[in-house]
């Protein structure tokens, strides 16, 4: 297609055909996806936005819905899996029969996350994890003395590029999600870089029919060797179904 970076093929109907460097990191794998055994992997999905205090009553967040993180946690439970959801703000309704924790600051997901992410064969991380935080959190409520207020902002830490860069050996899988609004697969490609995760699932928040708050999405899979797979506008829980096929292939 026209927004096809230079010297990138995208697969038609073979998924990652060539996908040795995935396939050899371990026995999840093997194990599948959709075997119906409980127990045989184990999945932590990240959803929902952070909500970063600026004084006792207000705070910083996102317009997050949760859905996606929500729909592939479902998926992965129907296949099978162990798993747990960390979840931030979010407006859609949670699934009621899966383990989930709920926290509010980026620096609680983060110890959420690292709580879990060792014993997980796989980490799924669709949160919308907000860039900055208060740096000086007020302790009363502010007042409106001043005709202008500045709040300093300091940066939250990038959980799934930390996770990506300290698993060491570990085979646990690790998947970003990336959304942008422009030169989607360029972003993305640069992004799967720079995270160091396995899989980023991109998709394009220019568009009002699918992502950020819709029922429905349409996601290219980016995977470590760039390989690339379009998945198809679908609902939400079936994109699901597909990118975990995808990244356990
Ligand atoms: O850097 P950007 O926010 O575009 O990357 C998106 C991916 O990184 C998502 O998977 C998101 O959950 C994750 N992320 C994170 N920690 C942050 C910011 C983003 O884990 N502080």
């Amino acid at each position: 297609s026209n927004n096809t970076p230079k010297g990138i093929v995208i697969e038609k109907q073979g998924i990652f055909s060539s996908g040795g460097t995935v396939t050899a990191q371990g026995g999840v794998h093997a194990a599948g996806i959709g075997s119906g055994n409980a127990s045989e992997w184990s999945s932590v999905t990240i959803t929902g936005g952070t909500v970063e205090a600026i004084d006792p009553v207000r705070y910083i967040c996102n317009r997050s819905s949760g859905k996606m993180g929500y729909e592939i946690a479902r998926a992965a439970k129907n296949a099978g899996a162990d798993v747990i959801l960390i979840s931030g703000n979010a407006t859609a309704e949670p699934p009621t029969d899966i383990k989930f924790v709920k926290v509010k600051t980026a620096l609680e997901m983060r110890e959420a996350v690292w709580a879990e992410f060792d014993s997980a064969d796989a980490v799924i991380m669709a949160a919308a994890v907000s860039d900055y935080r208060v740096k000086n959190v007020a302790a009363q409520k502010i007042k409106k003395t001043y005709a202008t207020l500045s709040l300093e902002l300091v940066k939250n830490p990038d959980i799934l590029k930390d996770i990506s860069s300290s698993r060491g050996n570990s085979d646990t899988l690790i998947v970003g999600f990336c959304a942008e609004s422009e030169n989607l697969l360029d972003n993305a490609i640069k992004k799967i870089q720079s995270k160091g995760c396995d899989f980023i699932i991109a998709n394009d928040i220019s568009r009002q029919d699918i992502g950020f708050n819709s029922d429905e999405n349409e996601v290219y899979i980016i995977e470590k060797n760039l390989g690339i797979k379009k998945l198809e506008k679908n609902t939400k829980d079936k994109i699901s179904e597909q990118i975990l096929e995808e990244i356990f292939e």
